[in-house]
């Protein structure tokens, strides 16, 4: 079954074509970083106006490229919940026309599911039921998923994303935005243990995280440098910094895995490419004797070859959409 996937939550827009769920016949992304850029962060409306220039001929790139006529395609996904609500309306607003057009079904996508389902790409051999940590620039949450569209949430974070902690500390930091990969960069000459950072844990539920307490210290430290004029140790602080958001995300997911007895433990969404995240989790998993799976750096960030993936077990369940389906910049998993 051929899928054509829309993906359009925030600042990259992309369009695949993904058949039976686990073969990419091409992923077409446009990155609007440079677009953001000058400005510290994504401009909402910057952001959906971008989605609409590039949106069409990405999807015209994408046919060419696999060799794909439009009359192959079986159904149209799409990411429809969560993020910026006019970036994503665009991509609903493509996928619904798209699916209108070619007389398929339309599929609508939770975007997190879809950051899990990157997995199903990256490992074919990989079947639910596995422990899955998706850590994203919006989102941060440890899911225990049963089946392919059968996912529990069993914490997350009550504040900031761990991309979120990311992006604000490197520009307090003046490394731009986005900020996870020149953190990671920087972290590999610096000493992990040159700054205290905190790891909070959260009373109630054990599986909770947060990351705005060890954002506030990143930015108390490089403010006192600043006020008292003394150096401030950027690649110090960088490796400490992915030394403590590292040790909050895998001392969390693999206290769920012993708890409820997963062997498999997967990793998703763009904060997953950082090495100090992988190499901690390898280091676990090792240790616990439990697999491991880290998709490729290009299939942690936002793509499009991951709502397909999703879409086909979506679709296999039954999901259909509307022309009537909206767009949610909030969706429970
Ligand atoms: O999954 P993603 O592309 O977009 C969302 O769905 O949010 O994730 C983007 C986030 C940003 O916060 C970015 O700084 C972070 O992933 N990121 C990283 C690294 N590469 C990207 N964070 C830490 N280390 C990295 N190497």
């Amino acid at each position: 079954m051929l899928i054509l996937s829309v993906e359009s939550s925030c600042d990259e827009t992309a369009v695949a074509l993904v058949e039976d769920g686990r073969r990419v016949l091409t992923d077409q992304i446009f990155s609007q970083v440079a677009l953001h850029k000058i400005y510290g962060g994504v401009v909402p409306e910057i952001a959906a106006r971008s989605h609409l220039e590039v949106i069409v001929q990405l999807a015209d790139r994408a046919l060419k490229e696999a060799g794909v006529s439009r009359r192959n395609i079986d159904a149209v996904a799409c990411t429809y919940a969560p993020g910026l609500i006019g970036a994503v309306l665009v991509g609903v607003n493509f996928a619904k026309s798209a699916a209108l057009a070619l007389d398929v079904p339309l599929i609508p996508v939770h975007h997190i599911r879809g950051h899990i389902a990157a997995n199903y790409i990256a490992y074919p051999e990989l079947e639910p039921p596995f422990l899955c940590l998706a850590i994203s620039g919006g989102n941060t949450m440890l899911v225990d998923v049963q089946g392919y569209t059968d996912m529990r949430v069993l914490g997350r974070t009550r504040d900031d994303a761990a991309g979120e902690c990311f992006d604000k500390s490197a520009r307090v930091m003046g490394l731009g935005y986005p900020g996870g990969k020149p953190i990671d960069d920087l972290s590999q000459t610096g000493d992990d243990h040159r700054y205290d950072l905190p790891r909070p844990y959260v009373g109630d539920n054990p599986f909770d995280m947060s990351f705005s307490g060890l954002k506030t210290s990143v930015v108390n430290i490089v403010h006192h440098c600043e006020q008292t004029g003394e150096p401030l140790d950027k690649p110090g602080l960088a490796a400490s910094l992915c030394r403590a958001v590292s040790e909050s995300l895998v001392d969390r997911t693999m206290e769920a895995a012993k708890m409820l007895g997963y062997q498999h433990i997967a990793v998703a969404g763009g904060v997953a490419a950082n090495s100090r995240i992988r190499r901690d989790f390898q280091t676990a998993c090792e240790e616990a004797g439990k697999a491991l799976y880290t998709p490729p750096m290009r299939l942690c960030g936002d793509n499009g070859a991951m709502i397909g993936a999703q879409g086909y077990y979506e679709y296999l369940a039954g999901t259909r959409a509307g022309s009537d389906l909206n767009a949610y910049a909030t969706m429970e998993l």
